[in-house]
Protein backbone atom coordinates (compact mmCIF):
# COMPACT_ATOMS: atom_id res chain seq x y z
CA UNK A 1 0.00 0.00 0.00
CA UNK A 2 3.19 2.57 0.51
CA UNK A 3 2.97 3.25 -3.73
CA UNK A 4 -0.89 4.57 -2.50
CA UNK A 5 0.13 6.69 0.26
CA UNK A 6 -2.48 9.41 -0.68
CA UNK A 7 -4.75 7.23 -0.59
CA UNK A 8 -6.14 7.27 3.78
CA UNK A 9 -7.77 3.76 4.06
CA UNK A 10 -8.79 3.15 7.19
CA UNK A 11 -8.37 -0.47 7.00
CA UNK A 12 -7.73 -2.88 4.69
CA UNK A 13 -11.22 -4.40 3.94
CA UNK A 14 -14.07 -3.77 2.22
CA UNK A 15 -15.35 -0.07 2.99
CA UNK A 16 -16.90 3.16 1.99
CA UNK A 17 -14.73 5.48 0.07
CA UNK A 18 -16.03 9.22 -0.19
CA UNK A 19 -15.00 10.62 -3.38
CA UNK A 20 -14.75 14.70 -3.92
CA UNK A 21 -18.17 16.11 -4.85
CA UNK A 22 -17.92 19.50 -6.43
CA UNK A 23 -20.95 21.61 -5.70
CA UNK A 24 -22.00 23.85 -8.49
CA UNK A 25 -25.64 25.74 -9.72
CA UNK A 26 -25.66 23.66 -12.88
CA UNK A 27 -25.05 20.35 -10.58
CA UNK A 28 -22.50 18.24 -8.91
CA UNK A 29 -20.00 16.67 -10.30
CA UNK A 30 -17.29 13.32 -8.68
CA UNK A 31 -14.50 12.33 -9.80
CA UNK A 32 -12.02 9.82 -9.18
CA UNK A 33 -7.83 9.20 -9.79
CA UNK A 34 -6.57 5.67 -9.23
CA UNK A 35 -3.95 5.74 -6.71
CA UNK A 36 -5.07 8.85 -5.31
CA UNK A 37 -8.67 8.13 -3.80
CA UNK A 38 -8.75 4.39 -4.79
CA UNK A 39 -5.74 1.92 -3.49
CA UNK A 40 -5.03 0.61 -6.89
CA UNK A 41 -4.35 1.75 -10.69
CA UNK A 42 -7.83 1.89 -12.63
CA UNK A 43 -7.18 -0.04 -15.66
CA UNK A 44 -10.96 -1.34 -16.81
CA UNK A 45 -14.51 0.38 -15.98
CA UNK A 46 -17.58 -1.72 -16.56
CA UNK A 47 -21.14 -1.07 -15.63
CA UNK A 48 -24.39 -3.05 -14.85
CA UNK A 49 -27.63 -1.80 -15.85
CA UNK A 50 -31.08 -2.90 -16.99
CA UNK A 51 -31.21 -5.16 -13.99
CA UNK A 52 -34.91 -7.08 -13.80
CA UNK A 53 -36.57 -6.75 -10.58
CA UNK A 54 -35.44 -9.59 -8.16
CA UNK A 55 -32.05 -10.44 -9.98
CA UNK A 56 -28.45 -10.77 -8.34
CA UNK A 57 -25.39 -9.80 -10.32
CA UNK A 58 -21.97 -11.00 -8.96
CA UNK A 59 -21.76 -14.40 -7.11
CA UNK A 60 -18.08 -14.62 -6.82
CA UNK A 61 -14.39 -13.81 -6.05
CA UNK A 62 -11.02 -12.71 -7.23
CA UNK A 63 -8.31 -13.86 -6.67
CA UNK A 64 -6.21 -10.07 -7.73
CA UNK A 65 -8.70 -7.52 -8.52
CA UNK A 66 -9.18 -4.48 -6.62
CA UNK A 67 -12.46 -2.70 -6.77
CA UNK A 68 -14.46 0.27 -6.88
CA UNK A 69 -18.38 -0.05 -7.02
CA UNK A 70 -20.27 3.09 -7.40
CA UNK A 71 -24.23 3.72 -8.03
CA UNK A 72 -24.01 5.90 -10.34
CA UNK A 73 -27.77 5.85 -10.08
CA UNK A 74 -30.73 4.17 -8.07
CA UNK A 75 -29.86 2.27 -5.27
CA UNK A 76 -28.43 -1.49 -4.39
CA UNK A 77 -27.01 -3.89 -1.91
CA UNK A 78 -23.48 -5.58 -1.81
CA UNK A 79 -22.73 -8.40 0.64
CA UNK A 80 -19.66 -9.12 1.22
CA UNK A 81 -17.82 -11.70 3.21
CA UNK A 82 -14.43 -13.18 3.80
CA UNK A 83 -15.85 -16.57 4.76
CA UNK A 84 -15.32 -15.39 8.52
CA UNK A 85 -17.99 -12.41 8.29
CA UNK A 86 -20.15 -10.21 6.51
CA UNK A 87 -21.69 -7.04 5.80
CA UNK A 88 -24.06 -5.52 3.86
CA UNK A 89 -23.59 -2.27 2.38
CA UNK A 90 -26.33 -0.07 0.08
CA UNK A 91 -25.22 2.12 -2.48
CA UNK A 92 -27.65 4.94 -3.38
CA UNK A 93 -25.04 8.22 -3.53
CA UNK A 94 -23.17 8.87 -6.67
CA UNK A 95 -19.92 10.52 -4.70
CA UNK A 96 -19.65 7.55 -2.50
CA UNK A 97 -17.76 4.26 -3.95
CA UNK A 98 -16.97 0.37 -2.23
CA UNK A 99 -13.94 -0.69 -1.79
CA UNK A 100 -13.39 -4.45 -2.05
CA UNK A 101 -9.98 -5.93 -1.90
CA UNK A 102 -9.13 -9.57 -3.28
CA UNK A 103 -10.66 -12.37 -1.63
CA UNK A 104 -13.91 -11.26 -0.88
CA UNK A 105 -17.27 -13.04 -2.15
CA UNK A 106 -19.90 -10.14 -3.21
CA UNK A 107 -23.16 -10.24 -4.17
CA UNK A 108 -24.97 -7.74 -5.75
CA UNK A 109 -28.98 -7.58 -5.22
CA UNK A 110 -32.26 -5.40 -4.65
CA UNK A 111 -31.55 -3.13 -7.47
CA UNK A 112 -34.01 -0.37 -7.57
CA UNK A 113 -35.41 0.47 -11.27
CA UNK A 114 -33.10 2.35 -13.67
CA UNK A 115 -30.38 1.82 -11.43
CA UNK A 116 -26.45 1.50 -13.16
CA UNK A 117 -23.78 -0.19 -11.05
CA UNK A 118 -20.24 1.16 -12.30
CA UNK A 119 -17.17 -1.33 -11.16
CA UNK A 120 -13.92 0.66 -11.19
CA UNK A 121 -10.50 -2.48 -11.31
CA UNK A 122 -7.07 -2.35 -11.54
CA UNK A 123 -7.04 -5.80 -14.49
CA UNK A 124 -8.17 -6.25 -17.40
CA UNK A 125 -11.00 -8.75 -17.56
CA UNK A 126 -9.62 -12.65 -17.41
CA UNK A 127 -11.68 -15.27 -16.40
CA UNK A 128 -8.82 -17.12 -14.63
CA UNK A 129 -9.07 -14.01 -11.59
CA UNK A 130 -12.71 -15.38 -10.66
CA UNK A 131 -13.50 -17.91 -7.82
CA UNK A 132 -16.97 -18.77 -8.75
CA UNK A 133 -17.20 -21.95 -6.32
CA UNK A 134 -18.09 -20.75 -3.28
CA UNK A 135 -16.22 -23.83 -1.37
CA UNK A 136 -13.44 -23.26 -3.47
CA UNK A 137 -13.66 -19.81 -2.09
CA UNK A 138 -13.67 -21.04 1.35
CA UNK A 139 -10.78 -23.30 0.91
CA UNK A 140 -8.59 -20.00 -0.01
CA UNK A 141 -10.46 -18.09 2.50
CA UNK A 142 -9.05 -20.56 5.38
CA UNK A 143 -5.63 -20.57 3.88
CA UNK A 144 -5.83 -17.20 3.90
CA UNK A 145 -7.50 -15.26 7.21
CA UNK A 146 -9.89 -13.02 7.74
CA UNK A 147 -10.15 -9.63 5.63
CA UNK A 148 -13.38 -7.94 6.80
P1 LIG B 1 -19.44 -11.23 -14.39
O1 LIG B 1 -18.23 -10.51 -13.89
O2 LIG B 1 -19.61 -12.66 -13.97
O3 LIG B 1 -20.74 -10.44 -13.98
P2 LIG B 1 -21.21 -9.87 -12.54
O4 LIG B 1 -21.29 -8.43 -12.74
O5 LIG B 1 -22.54 -10.43 -12.24
O6 LIG B 1 -20.17 -10.17 -11.56
O7 LIG B 1 -19.44 -11.10 -15.97
C1 LIG B 1 -20.55 -11.55 -16.73
C2 LIG B 1 -20.07 -11.92 -18.13
O8 LIG B 1 -19.49 -10.79 -18.78
C3 LIG B 1 -19.03 -13.01 -18.14
O9 LIG B 1 -19.34 -13.91 -19.20
C4 LIG B 1 -17.74 -12.33 -18.47
C5 LIG B 1 -18.17 -11.08 -19.23
N1 LIG B 1 -17.28 -9.95 -18.96
C6 LIG B 1 -16.37 -9.54 -19.92
O10 LIG B 1 -16.27 -10.11 -21.01
N2 LIG B 1 -15.58 -8.45 -19.65
C7 LIG B 1 -15.65 -7.79 -18.46
O11 LIG B 1 -14.90 -6.80 -18.24
C8 LIG B 1 -16.58 -8.25 -17.47
C9 LIG B 1 -16.71 -7.57 -16.14
C10 LIG B 1 -17.39 -9.32 -17.76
Amino acid sequence: MTKFASCIMEKNGPQIITLPKIFDPRGSLTFVEGGRHVPFDIMRAYWIYDVPAGEERGGHSHIDMHQLLIATGGSFDVNVTDGFSERTFTLNRPFEGLYIPPGIWRTITNFASGSVCLSLVNLPYYEEDYIREYDEFLKRARENGPII
